[in-house]
């Protein structure tokens, strides 16, 4: 039988783990987004369709006394935070970020040097009047951009340092961190399938499930599938397997939130566009190979980069812009191909936001982050789309997307084939 000493000694232990979260973690669905303070003002930000905004982003330096802004003055910041107070909402500031994330590595290695970062993390936090931190670290343990410091100590550092700083921020302080899609990997270059310590230390994590097929990949596809079920084998990743790596890995799905981008990557495709069955049994013509005579056109080189509100805004959803318009069933995106000028979008939509945002409550995750806010509709219209999706309409007065809408993509999709569930 346990002494009331032991039992005292065992609350003490367990405290940490339970008092680990503060305010920073509300419990309610998190509809959050990234500002990117480089390309949008703080007036443009629509505060109120949000209930968290990360600042983007500060950058690390080769000091640990010291982040850099990036070029951006003092009164964005600070505008920026006054505006979201105002609106009633939290907002952190995102540390790293591609190109950002040069000396992470070095500035982690140390137990003086963790202790120096986090004091300068902290201390930035107050100057700006932010409610937290996102760290960004892209990646610990792999290369990112090319010019940053890599260990094969970085992941066990990395929570080491989160650890101090959650011992130098306080329990109120809203800690999250961002992950690769494919997770995060461990010395021996392994993806890592314990994340329990760094879930015991953060009040949120985003998966950051896009950049799954670009210009890069040598092939069109989603930017950010819902599955990868149809997928080309070698590309498996998706909104799907990040959360279910996060889950594995031990943080609870009301600590996940899931990354969604306001952005494409456009492509030329050369036709007819027909149509494959894939291994789930959906129909698709979203992968195309730069091989002529592959089965549903051919991938003949890389298009401009498009913002959500460019290509609303443009027309594109529209029969009279020249486009056509397929849903595809497994990723859960749009494509929008033009057989005049060969161009090929693969988007995402109100509609796609919308039944992905349903799947993510029906997970019962906490919800989700856009990257970013300026590359949806001054008016919203993605993020209101997963607001509806994660049903907190309808304690609040924002305005809902016209449910014609919604309704009219939910025909469409029922039209071509069962709607597939992750
Ligand atoms: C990794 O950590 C171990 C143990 O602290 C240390 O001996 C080793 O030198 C470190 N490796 C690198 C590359 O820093």
């Amino acid at each position: 039988m346990l002494s009331y000493a032991s039992l005292a000694s065992l609350a003490t232990l367990l405290l940490p783990a339970v008092s680990a979260y503060g305010t920073g973690f509300t419990g309610q669905k998190v509809v959050s987004g990234y500002f990117p303070s480089y390309q949008q003002s703080p007036a443009d930000v629509p505060y109120n369709l949000y209930t968290h905004l990360d600042y983007f982003v500060f950058t690390t330096t080769s000091s640990p006394t010291s982040i850099s802004q990036a070029g951006i003055s003092d009164s964005v910041i600070t505008d920026f935070v006054t505006r979201a107070h105002a609106a009633g909402i939290t907002t952190s500031y995102v540390v790293g970020g591609w190109t950002g994330s040069q000396y992470f590595s070095t500035h982690v290695s140390t137990a003086t040097s963790r202790a120096t970062f986090a004091r300068t993390l902290v201390s930035v936090m107050q100057q700006y009047n932010f409610d937290g931190i996102d760290i960004d670290w892209e990646y610990p343990g792999q290369q990112g951009e090319g010019n940053n410091v890599v260990s094969p100590n970085d992941s066990a550092n990395f929570l080491l340092f989160l650890q101090t700083l959650r011992s130098v921020a306080g329990v109120n302080a809203r800690l999250s961190i961002s992950i690769n899609v494919a997770g995060m990997v461990g010395a021996d270059g392994n993806t890592l399938t314990d994340l329990s310590g760094f879930a015991a230390v953060l009040d949120y994590v985003t998966t950051m499930s896009y950049d799954i097929t670009g210009t890069w990949s040598g092939f069109t596809g989603s930017n950010s599938p819902l599955s990868a079920a149809c997928a080309p084998p070698s590309n498996p990743l998706s909104i799907a397997t990040g959360i279910s790596y996060l889950q594995g890995a031990g943080f609870a799905a009301n600590h996940i939130l899931v990354g969604m981008p306001a952005y494409s990557y456009s492509y030329y495709v050369q036709g007819p566009l027909t149509q494959r069955t894939c291994p789930d049994g959906t129909k698709s013509s979203l992968y195309q190979y730069a091989t002529v005579g592959s089965t549903c056109g051919t991938y003949i080189g890389n298009g401009p980069q498009f913002l959500y509100r460019d290509i609303y805004n443009s027309g594109y959803f529209t029969s009279q812009s020249g486009y056509r318009r397929v849903l595809d069933q497994s990723s859960q995106t749009w494509i929008l191909w033009n057989p005049t000028t060969l161009s090929f979008i693969p988007t995402d939509s109100p509609g796609t936001y919308y039944y992905k945002a349903r799947q993510f409550f029906q997970r019962r995750l906490a919800g989700t982050n856009m990257f970013d806010t300026s590359g949806d509709t001054s008016d919203g219209r993605l993020v209101r789309a997963i607001r509806q999706g994660l049903k907190i309409d309808p304690t609040t007065n924002v305005p809902t997307l016209r449910k014609r809408e919604i309704v009219r993509e939910h025909l469409e999709r029922r039209r071509r084939s069962a709607i597939p569930t992750i």
